[in-house]
């Protein structure tokens, strides 16, 4: 029978599920454009206002994974496992995950001699007031994210990482979505959300995912249900296309660790990866074991999360997980020189120090300001393709629940431009908010979902 894609529409309008062939003939149309993006835009609002089922989320994220080219880690003969984050402000472990996996995968190899454990990690830039782990690895001199699936393939195979840009073939039909929900006010759909990063997940070829579900004021869905939700939904699609997928929901209230931008974010990692750990990054060394540790025991490396989250400190403070970075760099042509003295690499031409004007306890901020500060100091976007700036971003002196006296330092500024600094002071000036009593603090890690 003839599928139509009005017919399809209509179903979906009228609060109908929706078949697996519909939903195949759908995404296919979409992705050889035999569909309008006015039909396309038309199913996505009938998706935002009545929803998919269960089925339907799952036929549509595999539909969507095999609009085009898909990873095939099989020849490899080793274990797949990513990381993934929904966006947060300073949020930088991929990182550190990245490596700290490659450095059990490199100490455990199959009889092959392929590492035991491979992260193919297809990676994102900055959007919205959010970064992006590509921007911040491209400050490395000759560091190169745009390879081809069998370069991809090559790296994972002698280092056990690699993190790439998504290549023009990979999930198509994810692209001309996302444009598309983008002008019509249907980007904040938990289903079409799912649907969106679960595809280009899963066609990493996955054994098992990791899932960092930001929840509060600087994440996407700021609201603890709805953070939950999407964990939910995404845990779902994920195990029922036979990927092992757990999910955390952590707080999102303020910047994680002690710098936000692009490179002082490489900065801060290779400070914690060469054993010195600044007193501002204890948060981020955290949540960066407490992921690691779940990835490498569904890597088969730790009897539970917390010997997990054990094996990654080790890997860290010993130094290999250092050692497996330099060689992912270098395996991306980035040079690893000026790891010797990244602080010598920071050169801002302007810097500004924002001070405590009385004395009190940090108790909120909005983060999603201070994300948006960020970006404006140059280290964000204005319009798809332009230039980020290297040297831009800021640096936090104080964590929430702590207390300041006045002329204390809150926030140090960088720019490459000194135009472009006193938008982001007024706005981490106006943003945090002190009081005179020690406020109540969310734990970082708020809950994990497991598959049921
Ligand atoms: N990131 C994605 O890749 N897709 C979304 O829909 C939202 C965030």
């Amino acid at each position: 029978m003839n599928l139509h894609i009005t017919d399809i529409l209509r179903h979906k309008r009228d609060g109908l599920p929706l078949t697996t062939a519909e939903i195949q003939h759908f995404v296919r149309g979409v992705t050889d454009r035999t569909i309008t993006d006015a039909q396309a835009s038309a199913l996505l609002m009938a998706i935002f206002l009545n929803g998919l089922n269960p089925q339907e989320l799952t036929d549509l994220t595999t539909a969507m994974r095999l609009s085009g080219e898909v990873f095939d880690a099989g020849p490899l003969g080793t274990f797949t496992i990513d990381k993934h984050s929904t966006g947060g402000v300073g949020d930088k472990t991929s990182l550190l995950i990245a490596p700290t996996l490659a450095a059990a995968g490199l100490a455990s190899p199959t009889p092959a001699g392929v590492p035991g454990i491979c992260v193919p990690m297809i990676s994102g830039r900055s959007l919205g007031h959010t970064g992006g782990t590509l921007d911040k690895l491209e400050t490395i001199p000759g560091f190169n994210t745009q390879f081809n699936l069998q370069q991809f393939f090559d790296t994972l195979k002698t280092c056990g990482a690699s993190l790439i840009g998504q290549t023009p073939t990979l999930v198509p039909a994810d692209r001309i979505l996302y444009g598309l929900r983008d002008h019509t006010s249907t980007v904040e759909s938990p289903n079409l959300i799912t649907a969106s990063i679960m595809s280009k997940k899963l066609a990493e070829d996955l054994n098992a995912l990791v899932l960092d579900v930001k929840t509060g004021s600087g994440a996407f869905m700021r609201d603890y249900a709805d953070s939950k939700h999407l964990a939910n939904l995404m845990v779902q699609t994920g195990t029922l296309a036979g990927t092992r997928t757990v999910a955390l929901l952590t707080a999102m209230e303020e910047p994680l660790g002690r710098f936000s931008g692009n490179w002082i974010e490489v900065w801060e990692c290779i400070d914690i990866m060469q054993g010195r750990v600044h007193d501002m990054s204890e948060d981020l060394v955290v949540l960066t074991d407490v992921l690691s540790g779940w990835m490498l025991h569904l890597a088969g490396k730790a009897d539970d999360p917390q010997a997990g989250a054990r094996l990654s400190m080790q890997l860290r403070e010993s130094g290999a997980a250092y050692q497996a970075w330099l060689k992912i760099v270098a395996a991306h042509g980035g040079d690893t020189s000026i790891f010797h003295d990244p602080a010598a690499f920071h050169k801002p031409t302007a810097t500004r120090t924002l001070k405590a004007e009385t004395s009190g306890y940090l108790a909120s901020m909005d983060c999603t300001e201070v994300g948006w500060a960020v970006q404006r100091l140059g280290a964000g976007r204005l319009k798809p393709g332009a230039p980020v700036s290297a040297h831009a971003g800021l640096e936090m002196h104080i964590k929430l629940g702590e207390k300041v006296e006045p002329n204390q330092p809150l926030v140090t500024f960088f720019t490459e431009d000194e135009s472009l600094l006193a938008e982001p002071y007024e706005m981490l000036r106006a943003t945090l908010h002190f009081t005179p009593t020690p406020p109540t603090i969310q734990p970082l890690i708020r809950e994990v979902i497991t598959a049921p």
